[in-house]
């Protein structure tokens, strides 16, 4: 028996919930996923994700948001993040923080776990390992019939080494953070479904979702600036997977990127 799952890349702002709006109506009758994911780190103003923003994506029929070194940004959302009903997982290699790492979903009558980790090459460093995390969660009772893994990380290096590390033992490994979808969606040796960024969903006329001029600004003064959400037509990373419970193989990884009609 298989199962589907279609998992998107970073939501930014107010632009990208409305891309999620837009977009995943069509994506839903074109693949028809049993399970529909995403990363929400970026979903409130470019940083952080409110519950008012979680509430609204997951009307729009997300089932669980996954998150990375932006999730800390609001102390509402930090206080929902324990409870067992709301489907937001923060990376669960932080050492001692508040909120669930991984979710479990039901998913045809068999357990699917989403495995949220963060990656420490450019980033914290004072984090635990993903890759030792990654070991204890996923055999962490009652076992998982399958298991997705949302690296959010800096280093492709970083990314690829840790889905080699767990290939068999995860169905779908997918990178999120950078934000630039990768041309790298494949099935490896052990049969686990990987790319090493989803890309996001955000505007496309931008800095990785932010106002250009504001990044550029930065770059050009080596002064640190408050950015702002860009605007215009949207574009959406993700990707689509079919995986077999009983191989324990993905059995098809497509890329998805698509556009907003709105310029
Ligand atoms: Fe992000
Ligand atoms: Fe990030």
């Amino acid at each position: 028996m298989t199962f589907s799952v279609l998992y998107m890349g970073d939501i930014v702002g107010e632009p990208g919930r409305e891309a999620v709006a837009e977009l995943l109506p069509g994506l839903k009758k074109q693949y028809d996923p049993d399970l529909i994911l995403a990363n929400a780190e970026n979903a409130t103003h470019g940083q952080g994700l409110n519950p008012q923003h979680y509430q609204y994506l997951k009307k729009l029929g997300i089932d669980g948001l996954s998150s990375g070194d932006h999730i800390w940004r609001y102390d509402e959302i930090i206080a929902e993040l324990d409870k067992p009903d709301v489907m937001v997982t923060r990376p669960a290699n932080y050492p001692g923080s508040p909120g669930k790492g991984y979710l479990d979903f039901v998913v045809k009558g068999k357990r699917v776990r989403m495995i949220n980790l963060i990656g420490r090459v450019f980033m914290q460093a004072n984090l635990d390992s993903p890759f030792f995390t990654f070991d204890r969660l996923v055999t962490e009772p009652p076992a998982p019939d399958a298991v997705i893994v949302d690296f959010h990380a800096e280093a492709t290096s970083e990314k690829r080494c840790l889905a080699e590390y767990i290939d068999g033992r995860a169905q779908l490994v997918v990178g999120t953070h950078t934000h630039v979808p990768t041309a790298d969606a494949q099935i490896l040796a052990s049969g686990t479904g990987f790319i090493s960024d989803l890309g996001m969903t955000g505007p496309r006329d931008s800095s990785l979702g932010a106002d250009k001029r504001e990044v550029i600004k930065n770059f050009l003064t080596g002064m640190p600036w408050r950015y702002t959400v860009g605007a215009g037509q949207c574009e959406l990373g993700a990707v689509f997977c079919t995986i077999d419970f009983e191989s324990k193989r993905a059995t098809r990884i497509e890329p998805i990127r698509q556009f907003t009609a709105s310029v």
